[in-house]
């Protein structure tokens, strides 16, 4: 293994190891229980600002909300929006979605989480609130952790529970009353775990920002449908459901079975379930849908493909034209072995690795959102990695571009 200079970069969010300990963490606590970590990092400083949090929901494709608390109820309005003046000083707060990825800054704070694996972090959602301000109980879906940043909020959380739903917007889903197993105000640098289900709601003691890291987990209808999409792309899983004669005649198979012509007996489902199970059992496969699956970002990459086709030959010297390599907003990187070969697979594209190439890969992995093109010439020393470089380029997920261009 090519050693990474990169990985080994301090970043500025360390967890405090007196206050966390990722390994009890995991074992007693993800995805069990509601863990509250004071001072779980020290001295956090907010990786983005209220103002600037503001000016991002301004931008075209960001996600963003302000649901506010008003006399009668609750009010919801999506991004974007220009004025805040109109909210007041109180009661409600602006959630913003995947701050990591309109703001590569914020994207180290997801590095103090790689206790878990990349492909399981969803994205960074950030919330600036105001006095009063919340988004009121509910659950999610996902497993979060929610970062307290400048200012102080109260946090409730309860168990999982059959809580009845309401929406006072429709796009707001909220519980009735849970009664609470931890109730504290959160200052800055504390953290809390909520896993997925387990309701909760934030009340903002003094203007606050948060900071919630929140993770990816496929239910078995999107994984079925990413079998399915992969299988009518590519051609595959054709094998047809067939009749058995236990449909079509009676028990000794002397006479045709007595049955209406438009009953559909039990058993053809379990036909069905026979054939859709043998697809299942197809491992190479399988483990190709979920590898590009998790290569995905769910919001997918605007991607920006050379005018000329690059060549793994020539990619060097197209490197030493550019000053640096940027990287598309939001790519998803992984590894994986696929038949016995380590393969890199980017926004579902794959590329085999050798040791030179996995090196780069590392490197480009962990680079934020650009890094000068000499950092990267040294690593283009095998075909692989050359491959890997331009196919990625060709792919419009990295482009090479000159300083000046990229302001
Ligand atoms: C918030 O920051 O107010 C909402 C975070 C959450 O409850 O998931
Ligand atoms: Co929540």
């Amino acid at each position: 293994m090519i050693h990474n200079p990169f990985q080994d970069s301090p970043s500025d969010y360390i967890l405090n190891h007196h206050a966390f300990n990722a390994v009890a963490f995991l074992r007693d606590y993800w995805q069990q229980k509601p863990l509250l970590i004071k001072q779980a990092f020290v001295g956090f400083a907010d990786p983005i600002s209220a103002d600037e949090l503001a000016g991002l929901s301004l931008e075209p494709g960001v996600d963003s909300r302000v649901v506010q608390k008003t006399a009668t109820g609750w009010d919801l309005q999506h991004g974007p929006i220009e004025d805040f003046s109109a909210f007041g000083d109180t009661g409600w707060s602006l959630l913003v979605q995947a701050v990591n990825e309109h703001y590569p800054p914020a994207q180290e704070l997801l590095r103090a989480f790689r206790f878990l694996p990349d492909w399981r972090v969803d994205d960074l959602m950030v919330s600036y609130s105001t006095v009063g301000g919340g988004v009121g109980a509910h659950l999610d879906q996902y497993d979060v952790f929610i970062i307290q940043g400048s200012g102080s909020r109260r946090w409730q959380v309860g168990e999982p529970g059959d809580y009845k739903t309401i929406c006072p917007h429709p796009d707001l889903k909220q519980i009735t009353g849970f009664t609470p197993i931890i109730d504290e105000v959160l200052e800055p640098g504390d953290m809390l775990y909520i896993p997925a289900g387990f309701p909760h709601a934030g009340e903002t003691i003094a203007e606050a920002l948060n900071f919630s890291v929140g993770f990816r987990a496929p239910s078995q209808a999107e994984l079925i449908s990413a079998l399915a999409d992969y299988a009518l792309d590519q051609d595959a899983l054709q094998q047809r459901f067939h009749d058995r004669s236990e449909i079509l005649l009676n028990q000794d198979g002397t006479e045709l079975a007595d049955r209406e012509p438009w009953h559909l007996p039990q058993q053809a489902t379990q036909y069905c379930r026979e054939l859709m199970q043998s697809a299942l059992n197809d491992d190479a496969l399988l483990h190709k849908v979920c590898a590009e699956l998790f290569s995905k970002n769910p919001r997918p990459p605007l991607p920006d493909y050379p005018s000329e086709p690059f060549t793994a030959g020539a990619v060097v010297y197209s490197c030493k034209r550019y000053e640096l390599l940027v990287k598309a907003v939001g790519v998803r990187m992984i590894t994986t072995h696929h038949e016995g070969n380590l393969y890199a697979v980017i926004q579902g594209n794959w590329f085999r690795l050798d040791e030179h190439a996995e090196a780069l890969f590392g490197v480009l992995c962990d680079m934020t959102d650009y890094a000068e093109t000499v950092e990267i010439i040294e690593y283009l020393s095998s075909s692989f990695a050359c491959e890997l470089l331009a196919g990625m380029l060709n792919e419009g997920l990295f482009m090479l571009t000159n300083d000046e261009d990229a302001g």
